[in-house]
Order: structure tokens, then sequence, then C-alpha cells
């Protein structure tokens, strides 16, 4: 159970909410929703002690399972002694237990009664079972044995957010808190943790923007708006019929006020001068009371992404002639797989591609190809006469450094530009006249991902690669962009796992099988028409 009393937090001027009451109880499942930047993060963060709320009183059990949204925590450490880091009390112990080990002959005889008590903990926390459990959440999340002693620097983005998550589950949590913890996950390990959570005791408070897995998993929602959290009875599209009625009331509540104070108005406009100066002074006094209450603004909002090109390319984008991508085993946590064999490829102007597959299939190897950045083993890639591209990488956590403002950082990307131009793009983005100030340090996941699509927006690139684009966007952001990508007149190449959003933009797929790819000319109801489900 957690408890919250009256708490605040704001950052400057901005309040991200207000003197908020809740209890979440055990046996519930909670989202967490919000546009992105409303503080979803920030409260999580309150939660577990890694920042401070600005005033009230957090009540929480000792054992907290969390995931953040930092994938670089643990880079020093291997995928066992992460997840079994899950369990504070049971980590600490062994650590203790091993430096008096160490000691050999040392011992002294405090020593030996204090190694008992450790052994009496061990046991309590399951400590003997433990590298048996971590392996079993290890393998729900499709990770193979053989990766359990890798160190977590050495892995791709797709198997340290797994083993991260495998670490929160880690050790029977009375609460589990889950920041966005389907980005990087494919269907299979989706499945999966959703039928895990569905099974959960404790009280869970999950973060995503996955209106699907928030449908399933979610006997509660708590939404930050209104500068506040609301709980919802329900799942996310409960919550969202609950709230537009709600505010529906409210505005025609306000409506029919403002109509009576201008009935009021009118007579008193009229009588003013005349005979009737008590009804006046009545009704004088009835509009004070009706004056409305100053509604407190939704926060949500939709950016408008609108990529222009500042010069088209030639008719030929990408040539790719006889060319063969295959990776053997690299390790046990990169399996064999071929993307390409011998494969003829040509991508003219104007053509929208998805790339669509289950995770380590290759997309990420096929965006680089086509880049140039990754050679082929063998036939060739060539980019046409003025071909200029744009790559949007699944992990931008260094992509924007700290320490400027949020104008400076673009403005730097293209100096000639007028700063006009550059204030617009940001603007599209939803980062308004005081916002553009705000420093690059401490921006929410998709705030960051925003301030990418503006540098992509100012750059005019007649080629994009988009790797993964929509983990961290809000559900507004995710159908911008594939109104953004639709109306685009160069050619781009995104690779997704967002149904949605390919549904919106793509004329032909590229679907990466077991089998090699297949190359469909259309768009992706039809070619789902044809090949079935991607699995
Ligand atoms: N230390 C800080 N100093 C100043 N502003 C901050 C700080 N941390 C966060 N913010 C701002 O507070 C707001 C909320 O951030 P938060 O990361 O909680 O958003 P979020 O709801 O998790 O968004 P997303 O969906 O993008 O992950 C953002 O506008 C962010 O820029
Ligand atoms: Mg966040």
């Amino acid at each position: 159970m957690i408890n919250l009393t009256d708490v605040s937090k704001g950052f400057g001027a901005t309040t991200l909410f207000e003197k908020v009451n809740m209890t979440f109880s055990p046996g519930r499942r909670y989202g967490l929703t919000g546009p992105n930047g409303a503080g979803k993060s920030t409260f999580m963060r309150i939660l577990t002690g890694d920042e401070e709320a600005d005033s009230g009183r957090i009540g929480l059990p000792d054992k907290v399972g969390i995931l953040r949204q930092d994938q670089h925590a643990f880079d020093e450490h291997t995928v066992m002694d992460t997840v079994v880091q899950g369990n504070q009390r049971l980590w600490a112990v062994n650590q203790e237990k091993e430096v008096l080990y160490a000691k050999g002959d040392q011992l002294t005889e405090a020593d030996g009664e204090r190694l008992a008590e450790l052994e009496m903990i061990v046991a309590e926390e399951d400590g003997y079972m433990a590298e048996v459990n971590a392996g079993e959440l290890l393998a729900g999340l499709g990770i193979k044995d053989q990766l359990h002693y890798s160190t977590m620097g050495e892995l791709p983005a797709s198997i340290k957010v797994r083993a991260l998550l495998a670490q929160a589950l880690f050790g029977e949590p009375q609460v589990l808190l889950l920041d966005e913890p389907t980005n990087h996950l494919d269907l299979d390990c989706i499945d999966w943790l959703k039928r895990f959570l569905c099974r959960y005791q404790g009280s869970l408070i999950v973060i995503s923007h996955d209106r699907h897995f928030l449908n399933e998993v979610c006997t509660h929602i708590a939404d930050i708006d209104y500068e506040t959290i609301i709980p919802y009875p329900g799942n996310y599209d409960d919550m969202v019929e609950a709230k537009m009625a709600v505010r529906g009331r409210v505005e025609a509540d306000q409506e029919q006020r403002l109509e009576k104070i201008n009935q009021l108005n009118d007579f008193i406009q009229r009588f003013r001068a005349g005979s009737r100066a008590s009804q006046v002074k009545s009704r004088e006094r009835q509009v004070t009371k009706l004056t409305p209450t100053e509604l407190k603004k939704s926060n949500i909002q939709k950016p408008f992404i609108r990529f222009k090109v500042e010069q088209q390319p030639g008719k030929d984008v990408v040539r790719i002639e006889e060319a063969s991508l295959a990776f053997p085993e690299r390790g046990p946590h990169e399996p064999a797989i071929t993307v390409l064999k011998n494969a003829g490829l040509h991508i003219g102007r104007d053509e929208r591609i998805a790339i669509v597959g289950p995770s380590g299939s290759g997309k990420t190897a096929l965006l680089n190809l086509v880049a140039g950045q990754l050679a082929p083993n063998s036939g060739s890639v060539t980019l046409g006469h003025n071909v200029n591209f744009g790559f949007y990488a699944q992990d931008n956590f260094g992509a924007i450094e700290p320490g400027s403002s949020l104008l400076e950082w673009l403005h730097n990307k293209r100096p000639a530009e007028s700063q006009e131009t550059v204030r617009g793009c940001l603007g599209q983005m939803l980062f308004g006249r005081e916002e553009c100030f705000k420093k690059t340090d401490h921006l929410s996941g998709g705030e960051r991902a925003r301030l990418l699509f503006s540098e992509l927006m100012l750059l005019q690139h007649n080629l994009l690669f988009l790797d993964e684009p929509t983990n961290h966007l809000d559900l507004e952001s995710i159908s911008a962009l594939g109104e953004g990508l639709a109306a685009f007149k160069g050619t781009c190449i995104v690779a997704t796992h967002n149904q949605d959003l390919i549904s919106a933009f793509a004329t032909r797929i590229w679907a990466l099988t077991p089998k090699g790819m297949v190359d469909y000319p259309g768009d992706y109801d039809s070619f789902r028409g044809k090949h079935g489900s991607l699995r």
C-alpha cells in the first residue's frame, strides 16, 4: 500500500501537481497516465526517493520493485547480479558475507556469529533459490541462459531493458513501480509481462503510452492533469470516457452560467438609470455569485510535425544490389540471423517504408545498412545523387548534451538559420515561448524525442531513418508523427512495432522473418490481409 498526503511538486513556475491525497491499494493495478512532460516520471522518482516532493508525506512499504527509465545504471554488473539487486536486503547481506568469507583464517568469533545471522536473513529472503528464481524471470523475458553472466554494458539495449525489468520484478516486492516497461519489448515479451502483472498481488503503478497494454493490465488509472492526480476505476478507455464526461459536464455548467450572466447584465444595462434600482442591485449581486471559476486548462496538446524537403535528390534514392547481410551466432544473446540474401532493392523518391519484425530480427542493422553505416557481407548499397539523410536512433540517451537551452542546442545544429525559424520548429513540438529557454539537462523521455524531431524538421533532409521513434511518445505525439510522415514529400524508412503508426504512413513494408526479408509493395492493412499476423 502506498499513501500520499498533500504531496505537491513543481519546477520553477511550473506546477506539476498540487496537494495530492491518494492511496494505492494492494491487488490493484494502477496505470499512471498523462501527456509527455506531465510529471509521471517525476512522480515515480518521488515515490522511489530519487527526488523530493516540495511538500507532503509519503508512506511506502519496505520492499519496492523499481524500473527506472535510465538504462545505463547497471552497466558494470552481470545480468544475474543486476537481477538479484532487485532484492536490496539479500544483496547487501550477500556482499557482507563475501567480505567475511574473504578473511579466511582471520575470522573472529564475532564474525562467525555475524555469519550465522546473515545466513538467517538469506534463508528469509529465499536467497538459496535466488539464481533459480532470477533465471525464471529472465527466461520469461526471453533472455537465454548463456547470457546470464554477461556484463550489462556489453548488451544491446533491448536485452538490457529486459534484465532491468527482471530486476524490478525480483524478490516479491510489495509495491511495483514501472516506468515505461514496454519500450524495447517485442510482442511475446509484452504478453509475458501482461500475464505476470495480472497475477501480481501487491500494488502496481505502471507508466505506459501503450493504450492496449494499459487496457489489459490496469484495474485503475491515476491521471495527471489539471495540476493534480485524479484516480479513476477501470482501465484506460474507461478513464478517457469518464474524464470526457466530467469535463463535458463542467463545461456545460460553465456555459449555462455565462448565458445567465449575459441575461442579467442585459437587464442591468437597460434599467440602471431607471426606477428599478433595487432589482438592478439584486441582479448585480447574482452576477458576482455566478462569475465562473477559472477552469484549470488540461495539459493535453498535440504537436504539429511536418518534415520539409530542402533539396530534392535524384530519382534513385538508394540502390541495393545483390546484397547479403547475415550475422552468424555472435555470442549467446545474438543468434544467427539472415537479414538479406542476394537482395536487389530500389528505393525511389517519395517512398515510405516500414520495417517490421520481432526484436533481434535485424531492424536496426538493416537501417544502418541502407544508411551506409554498416557494410553488407557482399553486394553493394549506393545512396543516390544529392541524398541527404537524418537518422533518429533508438537509444538517444547521449544525443542531447546537457548545459544549454533548447533554443541554443537546436540553433547550433544550423547556425545560419534565423532564430525565428528555429523557434518555429520548437513551437511545433510544443516548446513554446518560455519552454524553449528550458535547459537540456532535465528533459523527460518524450520531451527528448520531441526535441530530436524539431532537429529533423529544421534540417529538412530528403531521406529519414527512424528507429523505434514511438518509444516515449504520448498518444497525441504518435498520431502527429503518423500525420507528419504521411505528408512527407521525401523518402522515409522507419523501424517500428507500433501498428497505428505503420498504418498511418507506410506505402511499402519490409517484414523481417526467419526466412529472410519480405518486400511488400503496399500498405499495412493489405500486407496483413496477405501475410497474416507478423508472428
Ligand atoms: N530537475 C528538473 N528541473 C527542472 N525541470 C524538470 C526537472 N525534472 C523534470 N523537469 C520537468 O518536469 C516536467 C515533467 O517531467 P517528467 O519526466 O516527470 O515527465 P513525464 O510525464 O514522465 O513525461 P514523458 O511521458 O515524456 O516521460 C518536464 O517538463 C521536465 O522537463
Ligand atoms: Mg517519463
